[in-house]
């Protein structure tokens, strides 16, 4: 059992880099199932989501070589198994994408359904569709999603998705990459990571257009050959650290991103009185004054991102007045208000709208992580609170974010990691 011990009240001052995409390797990774030769992916972030959809890479039959902390071979060639294991399948959200990638690479697939952060229901019944509408049959019982092309293969469709999603959409594209004829995704999603995942299959051969507008049409080749791809930065993990230093205050560079990514959560921080200067491939984050109330809504991309409204509500309990936040995605991604409560906050949830009265500050004390984004929300809690702040159930937070309190250390944060002894632990659990 580990927990993050954070000293607050410190402003945050120096330079903190930023990994790779967590989301675009969550769907680039699978892809390699697609392509026959060997693709080196560069920038893949250090956290435990990638580590295990690697390792079903590898339990289902793939060379995996790691060439140094963030480069990884993958072959795929040799693979005859298209069954992914109930247990390591369970554990990912994005353990989904091996269905479009197996059923795109053999014409089927048998795969458990996801696993991942409880946000309210995560149903994948837009994937189901495209994949029918592509001539499959799909059957959901017994604990597996099984998917299996008529014909043997899939072949290019229509797809509209009812909703915008993000999932549904990338799904589609890996199984549409080698499928006979033309697939047109309309209403589709247009996150970074979803150009990355296009750019990525284009690079090994693929014939993808359109991706990062709302209709992505791909045309299915013979085969995908490999190549060597860098993934994009992680445009979560850069607006968390801006959300950091909004909260303790301070001025960090943050290095290794993509501004054009970040706008949706720069606009927001400046309307709250944070001065945010944009390079070429970073921005520097600056807070010495008071934080302004503000409005958000989460909406998908170009809007403001969803994986960051834990994150920016922290902030928001220290801003002067009252702020609304609402949220556009997810049914119930408000499970962590009560911990931050603990720590002094004034926020009243009703439904999808969160009202907050800043206050003056947080006060330290024990929470839980109850899911990634939540976690990071703790930790920013923490590093703005005074006192000392415990954050329980850090694996939620290790999923997604690499060496964060390393990277949160190096920018003069007072934060360490405590494991607590087996014994302890068993008394606490009695
Ligand atoms: C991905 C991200 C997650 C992020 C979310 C929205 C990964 C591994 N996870 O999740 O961090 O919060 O995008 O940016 O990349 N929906 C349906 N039916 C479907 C699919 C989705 O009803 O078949 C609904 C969902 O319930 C949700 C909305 O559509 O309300 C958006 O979901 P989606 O964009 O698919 O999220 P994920 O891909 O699961």
């Amino acid at each position: 059992m580990t927990k993050y011990v954070i000293r607050g009240g410190k402003p945050l001052h120096g330079e903190v880099e930023i990994s790779g995409a967590k989301n675009a390797a969550l769907a680039i990774i699978p892809a390699a199932l697609l392509v026959d030769g060997v693709c080196r992916i560069e920038n893949i972030p250090q956290i435990s989501d990638v580590t295990m959809i690697l390792q079903i890479l590898q339990e289902l039959g793939a060379d995996v070589r790691t060439v140094n902390r963030t480069t990884v071979d993958i072959d795929c060639r040799h693979i005859q198994n298209s069954q992914v294991p109930q247990e390591m399948a369970r554990k990912i959200r994005a353990s989904y994408y091996l269905i479009g990638a197996l059923l795109g690479r053999f014409g089927s697939a048998e795969v458990p359904p996801p696993g991942g952060c409880h946000l309210g229901d995560r149903p994948i019944d837009q994937h189901i569709k495209g994949f029918v509408a592509m001539g499959a049959d799909v059957d959901v019982s017994g604990g597996f999603v099984r998917a299996k092309a008529k014909n043997g293969r899939l072949t290019g469709a229509q797809v509209y998705l009812d909703m915008v999603s993000v999932g549904a959409t990338m799904n589609i594209m890996l199984a549409a990459a080698l499928a006979d004829g033309l697939t047109v995704i309309e209403n589709a999603a247009k996150e970074p990571h979803i150009v990355d995942l296009a750019n990525f299959l284009n690079s090994m051969g693929a014939d993808i257009m359109g991706a990062g507008t709302d209709v992505i049409k791909v045309r299915g080749v013979q085969k995908l050959t490999g190549g060597t791809y860098s993934i994009i930065p992680d445009q979560i993990e850069a607006g968390t650290y801006m959300a950091a230093v909004a909260a303790a205050g301070g001025e960090v560079l943050i290095k290794n991103v993509i501004p054009k990514h970040l706008e949706c959560i720069t606009a927001k921080l400046e309307e709250m009185g944070v001065e945010v200067e944009e390079h070429d491939d970073s921005v520097r984050v600056r807070r010495t004054g008071r934080l302004s109330r503000a409005n958000i809504k989460t909406l998908p991309y170009p809007g403001f991102p969803t994986d960051m409204q834990p994150q920016i509500t922290v902030v928001l309990c220290l801003a002067e007045g009252t702020s609304v936040v609402t949220e556009g995605v997810w049914d119930n991604r408000y499970r962590y208000v009560d911990e931050i409560r603990r720590m002094g906050a004034h926020i009243q949830v009703d439904g999808k709208i969160a009202v907050i009265e800043g206050v003056d500050k947080l006060t330290g004390a024990a929470v839980q992580a109850c899911d990634l984004r939540a976690g990071a929300a703790m930790v920013i809690a923490g590093l703005a609170a005074q006192g000392t702040t415990e954050v329980d159930c850090v694996h939620y937070i290790e999923r997604g974010y690499e060496d964060i309190v390393r990277k949160l250390s190096g920018i003069g944060a007072d934060i360490r990691v405590v494991v607590m002894p087996e014994e302890k632990k068993s008394v606490q659990a009695g």
